[in-house]
């Protein structure tokens, strides 16, 4: 299975990615934002240039990204199949993948679409927390984490409110023009991603 989890920020993809690969074990889960914080977090040349637009919520220029994904897709835990979560995020990043899965043959399954209003979101990124130990999200107050880890939770550095309001505006602005492309090809699933997870995970199971 070859499929996109897009959704504005706080939507649910990460949690969701995790249900979905206890049940799809074979495919490689690609989060561009992990991917993006890694190699801010090992300070790479990368890293270096994508930490002030990840802090401001603003995007990361689609060359560098696009670079990342290209070169990931290439590893052999791709080959049977891939979950990307959080690209194409902008019309270029979806040409350039577009482009690189005609050379080599391959066609996306599903593009799932969770959809979250904007009036959740910021209640939803604000209250996230994630064990760094062993990459868990929580959320304070709809999924509080259990009394072993709390002491250990982290906040991101981008889930301030100021942030969020701008990642929103960025989703609307460059990420949803995305979407047309791909119903072109009647291969968008959308999903409520209101209600408690077990059941967002069940509608896209369903739609799967
Ligand atoms: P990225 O890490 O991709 O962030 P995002 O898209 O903004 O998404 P989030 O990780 O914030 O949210 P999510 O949808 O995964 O929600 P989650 O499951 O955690 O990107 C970060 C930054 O990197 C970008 O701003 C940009 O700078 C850069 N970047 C990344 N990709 C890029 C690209 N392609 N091009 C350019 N720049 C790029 O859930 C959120 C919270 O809600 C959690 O606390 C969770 O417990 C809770 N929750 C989840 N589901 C539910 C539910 N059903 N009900 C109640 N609470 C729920």
């Amino acid at each position: 299975m070859r499929m996109i989890l897009f959704g504005p920020p706080g939507a649910g993809k990460g949690t969701q990615a995790a249900r979905l690969l206890e049940r799809h074990p074979e495919i490689a889960h690609l989060s561009t934002g992990d991917m993006l914080r890694a190699a801010v977090a090992e300070g790479t040349a990368l890293g270096k240039q994508a930490d002030a637009f990840m802090k401001a919520g603003d995007l990361v220029p689609d060359e560098l990204v696009v670079g990342l994904v290209m070169e990931r897709l290439q590893k052999p835990d791709c080959q049977d199949g891939f979950m990307l979560d959080g690209f194409p995020r902008t019309v270029p990043q979806a040409a350039a993948l577009d482009k690189a899965l005609d050379a080599a043959g391959i066609a996306l399954d599903h593009v799932v679409v969770i959809e979250v209003p904007d009036e959740l979101i910021v209640d939803r990124i604000t209250g996230r927390r994630m064990d760094p130990e062993t990459g868990a999200i929580y959320h304070m107050k709809f999924d509080p984490p259990p009394a072993e880890v709390l002491d250990r939770v982290i906040q991101r550095k981008d889930d301030t409110a100021e942030a969020v309001t701008s990642r929103l505006a960025k989703y609307h602005s460059e990420t949803t023009p995305v979407l047309p492309l791909y119903q072109d090809k009647g291969i968008v699933r959308l999903i409520d991603g209101v209600g408690p997870p077990h059941e967002v995970a069940l509608r896209i199971e369903t739609a799967l």
